[in-house]
């Protein structure tokens, strides 16, 4: 199978603390990874790595061929839509001023694709495709709740059609049942289009229904990694027992406690 990302050796220093330390691992065109990890222990600073939002101060990330930790930022910014980023807290990152349909049409109009009519239309199917039906479309962030929000982050993502879809803690905030609607949409998009996922949570029960493989990250290293499967019915290492066990404890499962439903 064709690798599309390969990240080799990543590290991550924020001054004088080391929050990445020699994290290596790939995806395969397709494939699905998740990383989990207790608060602190540096998912979202890998994540942050991989679209630049951060600068790695040493390793490789390839991706599609190509090493991005290398490249400088002007030469990124055409390849930036083939990697999209779902964030936990959707509200923060939607343009109160915008309506639903004009944040999703965003992208579009950066890639530009099509006239406005055509936009728009593109992103009514996309806000559709995600379960919020047109007739909301015109609403503003505000007057959604938090699991809305949260699909209309991800149908602005695939707006730029990206080939790696990165959401990190993407259902966390939201509570159990929502949680569960929102990953079972991942899983079909990733079946329908072939997207390629990177899946972070604190949580192994979130990322069982995601991925194919998971890697336990602990302090910025990896303690351990295999089939999810594999990891949660058989985990080696203390560290990940401890965060299986938070899987059994449903008020462990979101971590927090549940905003909204949506
Ligand atoms: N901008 C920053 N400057 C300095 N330190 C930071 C910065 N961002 C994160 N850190 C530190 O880096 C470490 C890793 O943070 P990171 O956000 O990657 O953890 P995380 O695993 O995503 O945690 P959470 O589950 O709470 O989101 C933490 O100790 C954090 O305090
Ligand atoms: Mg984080």
């Amino acid at each position: 199978m064709n690798t599309l990302l390969d990240v080799n050796g990543l590290t991550v220093d924020y001054g004088p603390h080391r929050v990445v330390d020699d994290v290596s691992f790939s995806i395969p065109a397709g494939g699905a990874l998740a990383i989990v990890g207790e608060s602190g222990s540096g998912k979202s600073t890998i994540a942050r790595a991989l679209v630049r939002l951060v600068r790695p101060s040493a390793g490789s990330i390839t991706f599609d061929g190509t090493d991005l930790a290398q490249l400088p930022e002007r030469k990124i910014r055409p390849m930036r839509h083939r990697m999209q980023m779902v964030f936990q807290d959707p509200y923060g990152s939607l343009d109160p001023h915008l309506t639903a349909r004009q944040i999703v049409a965003e992208p579009l109009r950066r890639l530009g694709q099509g006239s406005r009519r055509d936009r728009e239309k593109e992103a009514t199917v996309l806000l559709e495709r995600v379960g919020l039906p047109a007739s909301s479309a015109d609403r503003k962030p505000v007057e959604f709740s938090g699991g809305q929000r949260q699909r209309i982050g991800i149908a602005r993502a695939l707006a730029a059609a990206p080939d790696l879809l990165i959401c990190d803690e993407a259902t966390s905030a939201l509570d159990v049942s929502v949680q569960a609607n929102i990953l079972r949409i991942l899983a079909d998009l990733r079946r329908e289009r072939g997207l390629t996922f990177l899946f972070i949570s604190h949580s192994l029960g979130v990322v069982r229904a995601v991925s194919d493989r998971v890697l336990v990250l602990n302090g910025g290293k990896i303690v351990e990694e295999g089939v999810t499967d594999e990891v949660l019915r058989r985990p080696r290492h203390e560290y990940t027992r401890r965060l299986r066990r938070s899987v059994l404890e449903p008020a462990l499962i979101t971590g927090r406690k549940p905003r909204r439903t949506a």
